[in-house]
């Protein structure tokens, strides 16, 4: 069974990057210890565009999906969407939602002023030799 790719496409105004990638960095717990879960990565945009990629790597697609449905992801999300509106207990504000940000200000708001998701099989890869 091929490794499945999951990535969250998060269209991020110039002025809300450093406050993005605040928000991410101390995360990866949230996802780590996840069973089936096998890489993540955060890429910012370096060829003008204004979209980071949330580039995740799973064992299989239902691994992806318990991890979703899952406490970890609930309260990991949850908390970015205290930091918007002042309220952890809110719980959701994802998915389409992700649309409605403001796109500025410091800690009001979602960084991201929209997302989408892209799924993958991994087909083919490499890595470097271990020496
Ligand atoms: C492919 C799997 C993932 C999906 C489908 C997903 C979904 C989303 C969506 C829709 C948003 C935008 C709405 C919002 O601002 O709350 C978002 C934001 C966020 N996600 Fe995820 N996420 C994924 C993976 C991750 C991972 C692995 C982490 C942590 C390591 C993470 C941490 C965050 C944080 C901190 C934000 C807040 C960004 C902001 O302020 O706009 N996400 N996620």
């Amino acid at each position: 069974m091929p490794s499945v790719v999951k990535i969250n496409v998060l269209t991020v105004p110039a002025e809300m990057r450093e406050e993005l990638e605040r928000r991410f960095s101390g995360r990866a717990g949230m996802v780590e210890a996840s069973d089936g879960f096998e890489w993540f990565e955060l890429l910012r945009p370096v060829d003008g565009t204004d979209r980071y990629l949330v580039y995740t790597r799973w064992r299989s697609e239902e691994d992806f999906d318990r991890w979703q449905k899952s406490q970890a992801f609930q309260a990991g999300h949850a908390q970015a969407a205290g930091e918007r509106e002042g309220d952890a207990a809110q719980g959701h504000g994802h998915g389409q939602a992700a649309g409605q940000g403001q796109g500025h200000g410091h800690g009001r708001g979602p960084a991201a002023s929209g997302s989408e998701l892209w799924s993958f099989e991994v087909v083919q890869n490499s890595g470097p030799k271990s020496s």
